[in-house]
């Protein structure tokens, strides 16, 4: 008798990239899970089929990176909560009854900013930058924290404002351009903007991060990103990248499929040598949109 491993797959274009693959195997060896995870490279237009015939071989679940997650979203038959809210899912469960989709990406920021840095986003004042996918992707679960308001300020203010309409019912969301941010304060500041991919920082008034205040950009890489050296020059207590958080997705993830917590810090710490690491490979991405 043969004995199957189970079988999971992170789906995306590129792909190559992806440091799940690596992450889920460090997760299995130390909870003694068995599994195996692959990344596979999808066409453009071709994930549907392509999940399909990943579950019809078998296959327990999947992680959905750039350009999939909408398509992921509408493959489900059944969404989560945060998942619907986000209009994106970047976990795919599996299940004899149908496919459940879920958003891992605001569950793993959180949990960087809480478990792993200690910090509180219960009264505090957020800004959120950015009004793409990346930021319609957290919302719901920053807002399920209790801040005592979250500003969405982006580039094109219409998208923000169409965003706070969105979620306005969770929590006090408002929206802005850039240039009305002058003369108000924020405790913690999240990139969710592209503009680190272009190695620059969106224009922000002087004086907007509060004293004591956090910066977090959901991106990360194998250098400090364009936004962590501003959080820096601002002066802000924590000046974060968005490393911890592609783990922290990757866990809840994991969780969801295996119903074990596997311990983020050794895996984090791993990544992090290897992003640094002068002869190691370069590691650089987005974490909720980039899994890179
Ligand atoms: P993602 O899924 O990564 O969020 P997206 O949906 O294309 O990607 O959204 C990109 C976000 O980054 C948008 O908020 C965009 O602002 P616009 O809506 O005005 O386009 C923002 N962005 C991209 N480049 C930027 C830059 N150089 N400065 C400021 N914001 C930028």
């Amino acid at each position: 008798m043969t004995t199957t491993i189970d079988q999971y797959a992170v789906m995306g274009h590129p792909i190559a990239h992806s440091q799940s693959p690596r992450i889920h195997t460090l997760f299995a060896a130390q909870t003694g899970q068995a599994l195996e995870y692959r990344a596979i490279l999808v066409e453009p237009g071709g994930f549907t089929a392509a999940a399909r015939a990943f579950r019809a071989a078998g296959g327990k679940g999947l992680n959905v990176t750039v350009p999939f997650k909408q398509d992921a979203w509408v493959f489900a038959d059944i969404l989560s909560a945060r998942a619907e809210r986000a209009g994106a899912v970047n976990t795919l469960i599996f299940e004899p009854g149908g496919v459940r989709g879920d958003n891992t990406d605001g569950p793993g920021l959180v949990r960087d900013l809480t478990v792993n840095h200690g910090g509180s986003l219960a009264g505090q004042r957020i800004l959120l930058l950015g009004a793409g996918g990346a930021a319609r992707g957290v919302l719901q679960p920053l807002l399920a924290e209790r801040p005592a308001h979250l500003v969405i300020a982006n580039r094109t203010a219409e998208k923000a404002l169409g965003l706070a309409v969105r979620f306005s019912d969770l929590g006090r969301v408002a929206a802005c351009g850039f240039a009305e941010l002058a003369g108000r304060q924020f405790d913690l500041i999240i990139n969710a903007t592209a503009a680190g991919l272009e190695d620059t920082v969106p224009p922000l008034p002087e004086g907007v991060l509060a004293d004591g205040g956090w910066c977090y950009d959901l991106m990360y890489g194998r250098e400090p990103t364009a936004f962590v050296l501003w959080g820096q020059e601002q002066g802000a207590a924590r000046s974060l990248d968005g490393l911890g958080m592609l783990v922290e997705q990757a866990a809840e993830a994991f969780h969801l499929w295996r119903s074990v917590w596997p311990e983020t810090g050794p895996v984090i710490a791993a990544l992090r040598d290897l992003s640094y690491a002068k002869s190691g490979s370069k590691i650089t991405g987005f974490a909720p949109t980039g899994d890179s």
